[in-house]
């Protein structure tokens, strides 16, 4: 028996070429896609005894989005620093007087587990509302070794509250923590030594991420993160190049990196590289407005044939919102992405920023059933219209996610 089929639909495949799929169904058995294709080909047998069968009416369905750059647990708020950025405080600025990440460390740190899983719960409710079926979530409000681990933990925890796939990733290097501020080698040795180890031997995360940023980490910490990670077996990641040229996405793609994020100040030349290691360009529109920054280089990667992801950056201080619709809005309206390459940005590149895509991001045989039935004929209609939210019916593992 079959649990779900979806009958008379535009299908966006999530594939690398971006195509639709008219007057297509797909059928869905124990979580996963077992069958997807021109409607007219499908097998009777494979339309028996279904539980659910659904008439799109012709609509767009799409794989579920993935947001792939979160960092929805935190305790605490930053508006008042918001306040004092529109008033003309800039954010390394208000960090190096103590506000900053370390604000949200320290409101993090002191609320319960209980008060950061309510917190983190509702923002992926608000995410499964937009069809956002995976959420990635970054450690990086702990900074030492209890913290950061506690963080880890409670995002796998999440999983118990939602259907959603977590990914959770270790950014122990986000900021120095607070008990090493006078000691950064004795911070990055933390970090190498006494976390990435846990990281990976409790199986906490399997991607290490680093802010490499002035007031941040340095290039060469970067590297030295990097190599302890891989010799764990773990994949990298960067936030590069977001307030200033440094040279984390050079490095990050020399270590193999799955992404890397922001890329503000990322130059032309370095476009390449990421097309060559297959390192996905994560672009963060939510971030980018709040702090000013100028566009990513989003021409160039695409003339590179580098792989373009989209998410929210969800997090206090840099991105207040939950809304991956509006991040793909922005995205076309400011750098125009096209609507396809908006929706293969929070699907299958994102996935693959993710180290997921050979089992989420797609329309296939094999992959998890995340599907979007929209009220939108194409891709067009969903950055179209700023703001809206043309969602109809989401399933996870061929579930209803929202009722
Ligand atoms: O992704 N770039 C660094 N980290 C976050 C901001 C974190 C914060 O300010 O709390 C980001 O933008
Ligand atoms: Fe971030």
């Amino acid at each position: 028996m079959s649990d779900l089929l979806i009958r008379n639909a535009t299908l966006f495949v999530g594939n690398a070429r971006a195509e639709l799929s008219p007057r297509s169904a797909i059928v869905c058995a124990l979580g996963r896609i077992v069958w997807s294709g021109p409607e007219d080909e499908l097998e009777p047998e494979r339309a028996k005894n279904v539980k659910s069968e659904i008439d799109a009416g012709g609509a767009l369905v799409s794989p579920g989005l993935i947001d792939c750059h979160t960092h929805v647990i935190f305790g605490g708020s930053r508006a008042r620093e918001f306040e004092m950025r529109l008033a003309g405080a800039d954010y390394l600025d208000i960090a190096a007087a103590g506000g900053g990440i370390s604000s949200t460390v320290r409101a993090t740190r002191e609320a319960t587990d209980e008060e950061l899983l309510q917190g983190a719960a509702a923002r992926l409710a608000d995410f499964a509302r937009q069809g956002v079926t995976t959420v990635e979530i970054k450690s990086g409000y702990g900074l030492n070794t209890e913290h950061e681990m506690r963080m880890l933990r409670l995002s796998a925890e999440l999983r118990k509250r939602t259907k959603q796939s977590i990914v959770p990733t270790f950014l122990g290097a986000h900021a120095l923590g607070p008990e090493f501020k006078d000691d950064r080698a004795g911070y990055v040795r933390e970090v190498i030594e006494v976390m990435i180890p846990r990281v990976a031997s409790e199986r906490l995360s399997s991607a290490v991420d680093v802010f490499c940023e002035k007031g941040a980490f340095t290039v060469e910490e970067c590297d030295a993160i990097f190599r302890a990670a891989r010799e764990r077996g773990l994949r990298v990641k960067a936030h590069a190049e977001q307030l200033s040229h440094q040279g984390g996405a050079t490095l990050a793609a020399r270590h193999g990196a799955l992404s890397v994020d922001h890329l503000e100040f990322l130059k032309q030349e370095e476009c390449e590289l990421l097309a060559l290691t297959g390192t996905v360009a994560v672009l963060l529109p939510g971030a980018m407005i709040a702090l000013s920054l100028p566009n990513p280089p989003v021409q160039a990667l695409r003339e590179a044939g580098a792989t373009i992801a989209i998410a929210t950056d969800c997090n206090p201080g840099t991105s207040m919102t939950t809304n991956l619709l509006l991040m793909m809005q922005l995205a076309a309206n400011l750098w125009r992405l096209s609507p396809a390459e908006c929706l293969a940005g929070v699907t299958w590149n994102a996935a693959r920023a993710l180290n997921i895509g050979e089992r989420i991001g797609r329309i296939a045989p094999g992959y998890e059933g995340d599907l979007v039935l929209w009220d939108a004929e194409s891709p067009a209609d969903l950055v179209y219209r700023l703001g809206a939210n043309p969602v109809r019916r989401v399933w996870k593992r061929a579930e209803e996610l929202t009722a």
